[in-house]
């Protein structure tokens, strides 16, 4: 499919999904979170896409945040609803049931910063810059920052990072956990598909509970969590998938899943 400002190409089990606006550095209009919103929801449908790669165009930026120039003269009202459009987008993202990999080519500022938080996993280029400058504009985060930055590296780090506005390098981002991995840039794309195809190579439906059962779990008290996870345990027990990986185990060869 075709969309105004997203590329996204599927190749070999695997969805590229490229934001291009680089010349507002794929900044993050109404209609990117549109088209973002169309593809994630035809890639969780694609049965052969099992990981989604999502960078943005250029070399400089991943995302540098919601479009200011829309953000300046929005109402309360649309204000609030922007928010909550944008929330829904990420959080299709996050629970999409596949692998998603943020390759984190430059600037993740604000939404940008949003954006690569709902994804599964961030790997990042060495140039990249990643925080929350918001307030700096008089607002706060609006897609969910101030939820899942806490959630990924604690609260202090976040009120350090959301108050001070001050963008973090990739290499401080990767030692508070905020990235999983610093590349240099021209290995960006490569690391992340080699981390997409070692994922892709084990079990389907035990990748899509495992997420399940860290998202959702999240949500829940410990002892409410320690249960959705023996569950889905239970679950992964009537699978094909199980009974092939185990017995691919003890035969000693690779396993052939079928995401059955
Ligand atoms: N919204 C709208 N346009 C944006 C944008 C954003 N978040 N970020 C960058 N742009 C635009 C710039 O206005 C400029 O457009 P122009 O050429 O029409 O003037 C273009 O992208 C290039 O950006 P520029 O500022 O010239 O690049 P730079 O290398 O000097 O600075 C940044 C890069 C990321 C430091 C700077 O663009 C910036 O601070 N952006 C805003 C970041 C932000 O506050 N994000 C959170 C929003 S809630």
């Amino acid at each position: 499919m075709a969309y105004q400002t997203l590329l996204d190409e599927r190749r070999d089990g695997i969805a590229y999904v490229t934001i291009n606006r680089p010349e507002k550095l794929n900044a993050l209009n109404d209609q990117v979170m549109a088209d973002l919103q169309t593809c994630f929801e035809d890639i969780q449908q694609d049965a052969a896409v099992r990981a989604v790669i999502l960078t943005g165009s250029g070399e400089k930026a991943f995302v540098a945040g919601a479009d200011i120039g829309v953000l300046a003269v929005q109402t309360p009202v649309e204000g609030k609803e922007r928010s909550i459009r944008g929330q829904r987008v990420l959080d299709l993202i996050e629970n999409l049931g596949k692998p998603v990999i943020a390759a984190v080519n430059g600037y993740a500022l604000g939404g940008g910063c949003e954006l690569a938080m709902a994804c599964t996993i961030r790997i990042a280029s060495e140039n990249a810059k990643l925080g929350q400058p918001e307030v700096k504009l008089g607002i706060v985060p609006g897609y969910a920052g101030t939820q899942r930055l806490p959630r990924l590296v604690g609260k202090g780090r976040t009120m350090e990072l959301v108050l001070s506005a001050e963008p973090i390098s990739a290499a401080e981002a990767w030692r508070i956990g905020l990235v999983n991995q610093v590349v240099p840039a021209k290995d960006l794309i490569g690391a992340c598909e080699a981390l997409a195809r070692k994922i892709m190579a084990n079990g389907p439906l035990a990748v899509r509970f495992a997420m399940e059962a860290v998202n959702r779990g999240m949500e829940m008290t410990e002892e409410q969590g320690q249960f959705l996870e023996a569950t889905l345990f239970g679950l992964c027990c009537t699978t094909a998938d199980m009974k092939e990986g185990t017995r691919a185990f003890l035969e000693k060869r690779p396993p052939k899943f079928t995401g059955q």
